[in-house]
């Protein structure tokens, strides 16, 4: 990954006379003595690829020269027995090409002086209460050196613009880590069709999944698995994941590994017993125009909205189609009919996180897709179980379908196309005929 190159493209956005100051992400608890595995803040990979925990790089901008430092831990070979290796401070400075590095005791301390004369200080003000103390504490200690002629930051401005709209725009380097995300959660889709059989539990299909994106070199998921079977597909954050798996239900997985920092994020939906049924098929059908649709619209020119609109057109009128609503299309959109069916929207940006960062408008309009740009399309119905306006034929099915999509100077690229997703393909596939 071109580190250097993404903090070098942060230093021409950051005006001169400023610092930017991003953390690490911090350790969580699970339960008394447990933490979940730590992930880094997206941020501070993107600008060093430093995996530690307890660290913060600060970015200074003065006189047109632009220094990188570090803050890390040190080196305690007491410590390192029991939490492993640390890079330090001095390995550091080579090894993460640096101007400087520190340990992060020194930070409160170091913090003030870089503050001195200093016009401005990026941060992600208002997202983390400590942070924000911590640097308000630095900004007052400047304050107080005021009659020696220093000079403290005047102004708290926000990183995520600059930043984030460089994270929206994947490069080369990362495109290729995506691309191989996608397809490594692509093929673990098609080894849990291949292995379901009804009687299996929910959780034995997510390890499906693991072990095979783990196999391929991925150490973490993106985010939790979703396996829903029967009516579980029907809600949409179903993590329990806690079932078993009966004979005629549809199963909606939606995973995707992180490689390297970097996510994917699939949904498939397929039958247990690798048929679907006539009710199953009529829907699934819907949603998968819908899908249809709603790429073809991803393209540079179109807005970030379009393919949702494409999508919602083809739903609302396969809803109609299939005797679900009642009326004329345009006017049952308007009203916004379809959302006891369809409840959440068809895309969001995806890269280091899976609900990635960067503006979807921009000055209160959808911004224009550019080459470059990663975002999911993913439509979906959802009959509840308990929904007496329909008929019960169509009761407790959940459809999702969700693909990673690249937008390129021409068009589009579906970065997880491997896995298939028509009716005939799923089942050929769970037949063994693929
Ligand atoms: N997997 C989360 C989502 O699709 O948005
Ligand atoms: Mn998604
Ligand atoms: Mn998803």
């Amino acid at each position: 990954m071109n580190f250097i190159q993404h903090s070098d493209a942060l230093f021409n956005k950051m005006a001169d006379n400023t610092l930017a100051v991003i953390p690490s992400a911090d350790i969580h608890l699970r339960n008394r003595d447990a933490d979940y595995a730590f992930r880094q803040s997206s941020d501070l990979f993107y600008l060093t690829g430093f995996i530690e925990d307890s660290a913060c790089l600060v970015l200074q901008k003065k006189a047109g020269e632009c220094r990188r430092i570090l803050f890390c831990q040190p080196k305690v070979k007491e410590m390192e027995i029991w939490t492993g290796y640390r890079l330090g401070p001095e390995a550091a400075i080579e090894k993460l090409s640096l101007s400087d590095a520190f340990s992060i005791k020194e930070l409160d301390a170091k913090l003030p002086e870089l503050m001195s004369d200093c016009d401005q200080v990026y941060a992600a003000w208002g997202s983390d209460k400590t942070w924000d103390a911590r640097l308000i504490d630095a900004i007052e200690k400047v304050k107080l050196k005021a009659r020696t002629g220093v000079q403290a930051p005047t102004a708290m401005q926000a990183l995520e613009p600059l930043l984030h709209e460089l994270r929206l725009i994947k490069d080369d380097a990362e495109i290729e880590t995506m691309a191989r995300a996608a397809s490594i959660s692509a093929h673990a889709h098609m080894a849990a069709m291949k292995q379901v059989k009804p009687g299996m539990f929910e959780y034995q299909l997510e390890g499906t999944i693991r072990h095979y994106c783990a196999d391929q070199g991925s150490r973490f998921d993106a985010y939790t698995s979703i396996v829903g079977a029967g009516e579980n597909a029907c809600i949409l954050h179903y993590t329990h994941n806690d079932q078993q798996i009966k004979d005629g239900d549809l199963i909606l997985i939606d995973a995707g590994c992180e490689l390297n920092h970097y996510a994917s994020d699939i949904t498939r939906t397929f039958p247990a017993n690798g048929r679907f049924s006539p009710e199953q098929k009529a829907l699934y059908q819907v949603v998968l125009d819908a899908q249809f649709a709603a790429i073809a619209q991803v393209k540079p020119g179109n807005h970030f909205n379009h393919p949702h609109e494409a999508a919602l057109q083809v739903l609302t009128q396969g809803l109609v189609d299939l005797g679900l609503l009642s009326g004329n299309v345009d006017k049952l959109i308007k009203e916004e009919a379809y959302k006891p069916f369809y409840m959440h929207r068809t895309s969001h940006w995806l890269g280091m996180d899976v609900h990635d960062v960067g503006a979807y408008k921009i000055e209160g309009q959808w911004r224009d897709l550019q080459a470059g740009m990663v975002l999911t399309i993913e439509p979906g119905l959802y009959i509840a179980p308990d929904d007496e306006t329909v008929d019960v034929k169509w009761r407790g099915i959940g459809i999702r379908i969700e693909d990673d999509v690249l937008v390129t100077k021409d068009g589009n690229r579906v970065l997880s196309e491997e896995v298939p997703k028509t009716v005939a393909d799923i089942e050929a596939l769970m037949a063994g005929n693929a």
